[in-house]
């Protein structure tokens, strides 16, 4: 689903946000909420919305949402840029909230920041992850962890992308009509082993279980296709099917500033190509379930 906010509606709903903002540089629960409550005022139909994430494809690309009048260069370092201000971060975390959608963050990534800057960092260019360069190929966010615990939803929203690496989304409902009942089963059975992504500190944590699973009649995927091995050749063989059957549906979102792209990462997979040069994109993670602001510790 496809959705532009025209012009003059990102201004207001831009003005409103440094309304709020005045002199604030933190981000906090508070100033999410009503953040959530400008988004809902500027917003078409959020129940249309909400059925596309949970029921639908489970993508809504939105274009033109509000950010910050002045963008500084890309943090190279992958840490917050001192000279930001926080508007493209509320805009982030108030649609996500507005969709039903509560912001969290983990402790072990990122020093529990509730948005993620998306850069390339130079010492990680060669890790497949948010930071590298790297070609990264597709996967859910935290496919390790226990369903209650993984994002539900991400939410990524463009500043910049120069040299126009898209992000590759897939939705699982189109690419199971590609791959057979009994590869279903098989991808259903507890036969792969996931280790944890490179940005989480938990030592490289595996944990061994499916790949699909059926919640209330619909199915749903945890899988990095560069940390998840099947434990045998039908395993294996099954899981390059679904590999298979991504590359036929999957399409590129292609990025300019305003961009926002709202994801259910229970049932869409994503990846990107080779970053080429200068890219900043924001990420915050979503759940129907963890409280808003939370910053999730991981026992390993
Ligand atoms: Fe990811």
């Amino acid at each position: 689903m496809k959705i532009v906010i025209p012009h003059k509606v990102c201004q207001l709903w831009q003005e409103e946000l440094y309304g709020i903002v005045e002199n604030a540089k933190e981000i906090n629960k508070e100033l999410i909420i009503m953040s959530k409550e400008i988004s809902e005022k500027f917003l078409p139909d959020i129940q249309i919305l909400r059925d596309e994430i949970n029921y639908g494809k489970g993508y809504i690309q939105f274009t033109n949402i509000p950010i910050d009048k002045t963008i500084p260069s890309v943090p190279t370092d992958g840490t917050v840029s001192k000279e930001k201000g926080i508007i493209s971060e509320l805009s982030i975390l108030g649609i996500s909230n507005a969709l039903g959608f509560n912001p969290f963050s983990y402790k072990e990534e990122k020093d529990g920041a509730l948005v993620h800057e998306i850069v390339p960092v130079k010492s990680k260019e060669d890790i497949p992850s948010s930071n590298g360069t790297v070609e990264f190929d597709y996967h859910t966010d935290a496919a390790y962890l226990n369903r209650n615990l993984r994002p539900h939803t991400l939410s990524l929203m463009c500043l910049a992308d120069k040299y126009k690496t898209g992000t590759r989304l897939a939705s699982l409902s189109e690419a199971l009509e590609k791959i057979s009942e009994a590869e279903i089963d098989t991808l259903m059975s507890k036969l792969y082993v996931h280790t944890a992504p490179a940005t989480f500190n938990v030592n490289l944590k595996k944990v061994n279980t499916s790949v699909l699973d059926r919640i209330d009649g619909i199915y749903e995927m945890k899988v990095a296709f560069h940390n998840t091995i099947g434990i045998n050749e039908k395993a294996q063989k099954a899981l390059a099917s679904l590999h298979d059957a991504i590359d036929e549906v999957v399409f590129t979102q292609e990025w300019n500033p305003g961009n926002l792209v709202i994801f259910n990462n229970l049932r869409c997979v994503h990846g990107r190509g080779e970053v080429k040069g200068e890219r900043w994109l924001q990420r915050c993670y979503g759940s129907s379930i963890i409280p808003t602001a939370t910053v999730l510790e991981l026992t390993c």
